[in-house]
């Protein structure tokens, strides 16, 4: 099994040597699991539960782990992930780490975002929410977070609300967006 790895000079994001999706989980599902399935992807929320399990969460490297797994786009897996309440995507008890917002907003901060000042899109979402990356607002509306590329680099920056990708945003357009949220105006729990 083998996934991309991005090297970047900026990239926050801990990427380490062992997998998430360990041998032992890997093993357990093409030997039970995948054959359960007409296609791969309906393994999703099984071994989203069993990576979990193993390790309390999900960050974001297992997401790209079991996406490569199952085939799927990492987006996608997310999509799925940010969705159900029982998936930790934040590490519990980290500094800032709470349940999940009612809105989550995940700002791609890959290559080719960042090329395109994501950092302001960011900014935009930090200073109008009170929050930094990582963190949710107290009125538990709002979760501010920054992702590897979303698979849409052409129209970067780019951020996922919920389950919508926005794209070529701005920060004016990033506050419309929180605005229309907060007036319940923002559809973001359908597929784009
Ligand atoms: S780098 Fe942001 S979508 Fe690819």
């Amino acid at each position: 099994m083998a996934w991309i790895t991005k090297p970047s000079g900026s990239m926050k994001i801990a990427r380490r040597d062992e997998p998430y999706l360990t041998p032992a989980i890997a093993e357990r599902f093409t030997r039970e699991i995948l054959p359960r399935y007409e296609k791969k992807q309906g393994a999703l929320l099984p071994l989203l539960r069993a990576v979990q399990d193993q390790w309390g969460w999900l960050p974001w490297q297992a997401l790209t782990e079991i996406a490569a797994f199952l085939s799927l786009k990492p987006a996608d897996v997310w999509d799925t992930a940010s969705f159900y309440e029982e998936y930790w995507l934040e590490q519990p008890g980290a500094q800032g780490a709470m349940s999940k917002g009612k809105h989550v907003i995940a700002i791609c901060r890959s290559v080719a975002c960042e090329v395109c000042d994501h950092s302001k899109i960011t900014d935009a979402c930090r200073d109008k929410l009170g929050i930094e990356v990582g963190e949710t607002t107290d009125d538990g509306q709002f979760t501010l977070m920054e992702l590897e590329c979303l698979g849409s680099c052409d129209t970067a920056p780019v951020a996922l609300i919920g389950h919508t990708l926005h794209e070529n945003l701005t920060p004016s357009s990033i506050l419309q967006l929180i605005s229309d949220a907060k007036l319940g105006k923002l559809d973001d729990h359908h597929h784009h």
